[in-house]
């Protein structure tokens, strides 16, 4: 069993920087945002991880019932040796393209290097021929891969797509095209537009695990920068956006307050009621994704959904 190697692309002081960057670009601008990679410290990926096991949150259920019905169906399209998961997380779902596949390598990428570390040593003790090459690294920035066999397959699930904003969704899945060879793939999950009840019970779950995940971020912002963000002075707020096709995560300042901000120099004041951004979750439609991917160089070759069609897997093979 070889051990887990693990590179991080993302130094520790630029992730410090980009922090400072986009929060001081967030809280000085109105209406006030918070971008999304944040929440996933080692606190805010679990959280997620029982986000993903929620009755109200479908998505993980849905797509997991795809891969296990057609993982056999996407080997035998990609043939792929070497699997690259951008976004990995726990890369639960993943083991079933993993025992499908005629893998060398697996390559989960993700930021949070506590949910990496723990999946890769997880996989590595369950699977020992497999040789498990974790990236810390932010999916938005260029990547640079490890140098393991082809074809490679890119796997983007969870629906994690959505949740970057239109632009930077074009400039990602171009991005992603420029790493691919022919005979190399891309394999997107994307969450579908359906009844709106449904969608905003997915993102404010009776329990309020999602609540605590969205402010969740606040701490992060608390422990890194120094600020005084009280997490109990917001309320989570989730709607549907129809124009848009998006579930957008906010938190409300419950009182009229003033937040200090001390490694920025700032004090931000909140309005009773006021709204912050945190996460736009984007649901697809299958012209759309066919018209997104083809925009950035991608055939979409096939297309699966689960019984329910709430949740697609699309495979796009790049001749
Ligand atoms: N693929 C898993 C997890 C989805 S949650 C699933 O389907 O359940 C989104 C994952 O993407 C988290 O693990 C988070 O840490 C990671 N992530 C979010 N933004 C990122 C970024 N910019 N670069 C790399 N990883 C990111
Ligand atoms: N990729 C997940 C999704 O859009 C992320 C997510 C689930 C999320 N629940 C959330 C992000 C709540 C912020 C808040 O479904």
């Amino acid at each position: 069993m070889s051990p887990l190697r693990v590179t991080r692309t993302l130094p520790e002081d630029a992730t410090d920087a980009a922090l400072r960057a986009d929060v001081l670009g967030g809280l000085t601008v109105t209406p006030k945002w918070l971008p999304p990679k944040w929440f996933y410290d080692a606190r805010g990926s679990e959280l997620f991880e029982r986000i993903t096991e929620l009755p109200e949150y479908y998505p993980t259920r849905a797509e997991r019932e795809i891969l296990t019905a057609r993982s056999a169906e996407i080997a035998a399209a990609s043939g792929a040796r070497t699997l690259v998961e951008l976004g990995s997380g726990s890369s639960e779902k993943t083991r079933y393209l993993i025992d499908a596949l005629p893998l060398a390598a697996y390559v989960p990428v993700d930021v949070s290097e506590s949910a990496l570390t723990q999946a890769g040593e997880a996989l590595i003790a369950e699977r020992p021929a497999l040789d498990v090459h974790a990236l810390i690294a932010d999916f938005t920035a260029p990547l640079a891969l490890p140098d393991t066999p082809g074809p490679r397959l890119v796997a983007f699930l969870g629906g994690t797509v959505g949740n970057l904003l239109p632009a930077e969704r074009a400039a990602f899945l171009a991005s992603v095209r420029s790493l691919l060879s022919p005979g190399d793939g891309l394999l997107l999950g994307t969450d579908l537009v359906k009844d709106e009840r449904v969608l905003v019970r997915a993102y404010d779950d009776a329990s309020g695990v999602t609540a605590a995940f969205n402010k969740n971020v606040l701490s992060v912002v608390d422990r890194e920068l120094g600020a005084d963000f009280d997490p109990d002075a917001f309320d989570h707020v989730a709607l549907w956006d129809a124009e848009r096709e998006w579930i957008e995560m906010r938190l409300r300042s419950r009182t009229a307050q003033t937040v200090k901000v001390p490694a920025l120099n700032l004090a931000v004041d909140f309005a009773a009621g006021e709204e912050m951004r945190t996460e736009v979750s984007a649901k697809f439609r299958r012209e759309g994704v066919t018209a997104e991917l083809a925009a950035a160089g991608l055939d979409l070759t096939h297309w699966w959904t689960d019984a329910e069609d709430r949740f697609a897997l699309s495979l796009s093979v790049v001749r």
